[in-house]
């Protein structure tokens, strides 16, 4: 333990297929940032495989974490406490990082804290713009959720909105494999999207009635299929740009739709978004947009700390460790754990 003022902090995040470790200290200082992707090997298969997650997790975490404190240029004996994900996320894969968390805090006696996976994608934004204070409101979009979260304080969340169905980076993965781009869905979708006309198909938009904030996309998704299909039985050849493009800007402007009416119903000055869709450029520049027409401050992580890190874990775990957070050595995975639970 370190006789100075600053928490650092040893992360661990293994809830999909990264395993990730950083070391963060006083939450927003980001001294290492680890992470091993599995992507190429989910690849072959067209998705995550959670058995195939959990395996490589068990491989990499220690060579992960030795990393990230060799790069930090500190030791065990440096840290504060450990934060580590419990929920949500694929069970055999958070069981991986929250069994070796568990392990570090009881043979070394550093404490042991429990962090919510989409807290950390909020938190990301603590390390990006380290003036950045709550209250403000924020869109957390990735791969399995789409939440618009009025946080109001540290820790303190009001859900406005989330998906029914389908989680947009869902949706982008389910529409990618349709025409023809593999996985991971999202970065192609982008990447095609650049040479297509976003105005060439009207999907729909959907809109959740009476639940102003809510998104559904499983809908969008069919759009899609059901087009693909029209244009197989009428002979029409598919423009795969125009698709992309055009699916791509149909989640866009629900997201900004909601994200807007969130704004001008809080009155809230800042907008911050957050999670592996937010690493997409042509939605962050519409967030962007909307934020400025409102007169209202926008925020996005870069797109590394977008996606799945464990440095945005260590900045969350900071402020629980701040209000007295320590998890028991009972701690376990919560595969479905809500936010704001604890
Ligand atoms: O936050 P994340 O890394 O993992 C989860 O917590 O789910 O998000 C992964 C999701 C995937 O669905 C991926 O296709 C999507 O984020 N994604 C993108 C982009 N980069 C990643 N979606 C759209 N555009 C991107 N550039
Ligand atoms: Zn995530």
């Amino acid at each position: 333990m370190n006789s100075q003022k600053e928490v650092r902090i040893l992360a661990i995040e293994t809830s999909c297929d990264e395993t990730a470790a950083a070391v963060v200290v006083n939450g927003r200082d980001v001294r290492s940032n680890v992470i091993s992707s599995q992507i190429q090997l989910h690849t072959l298969y067209g998705g995550v495989v959670p058995e195939i997650a959990s395996r490589k997790h068990i491989e990499k975490i220690n060579q992960v974490i030795a990393r990230a404190l060799e790069e930090a240029g500190m030791t065990l004996d440096d840290m504060d406490a450990i934060g580590v994900t419990y929920g949500p996320g694929l069970v055999g894969a958070l069981l991986v990082g929250v069994a070796e968390a568990k392990a570090i805090s009881y043979a070394r006696n550093i404490p042991l804290i429990g962090v919510h996976h989409i807290e950390g994608h909020i938190s990301a934004n603590y390390i990006e713009h380290r003036e950045l204070e709550p209250p403000f409101l924020c869109l957390i979009v990735s791969g399995g959720h789409t939440h618009l979260v009025h946080v109001l304080d540290y820790r303190q969340y009001k859900i406005l909105g989330r998906t029914l169905d389908d989680a947009a980076g869902e949706a982008f993965d389910k529409v990618a494999r349709a025409i023809g781009l593999g996985y991971p869905g999202g970065p192609k979708i982008e990447k095609v999207s650049k040479e297509g006309n976003p105005a060439a198909i009207a999907f729909p938009r959907a809109h959740v009635a009476k639940e102003a904030y809510h998104f559904s996309f499983s809908g969008m998704k069919s759009a899609v299929l059901n087009y693909l299909n029209g244009c197989q039985m009428k002979g029409i050849p598919v423009v795969q740009a125009d698709v992309a493009a055009s699916f791509q800007q149909a989640v866009i402007d629900v997201l900004t739709e909601n994200a807007k009416k969130a704004l001008e119903e809080t009155k809230e000055t800042k907008f911050a978004i957050a999670g592996g869709v937010a690493s997409n450029g042509t939605f962050r520049k519409a967030l962007e947009e909307m934020c400025a027409d409102h007169g209202a401050e926008f925020y996005c992580p870069s797109p590394i700390l977008c996606t799945d890190n464990a440095a945005m874990i260590g900045a969350a775990a900071y402020y629980e460790y701040l209000a007295g957070t320590r998890s028991g050595l009972d701690l376990n995975a919560v595969p479905n754990l809500k936010l704001g639970e604890r």
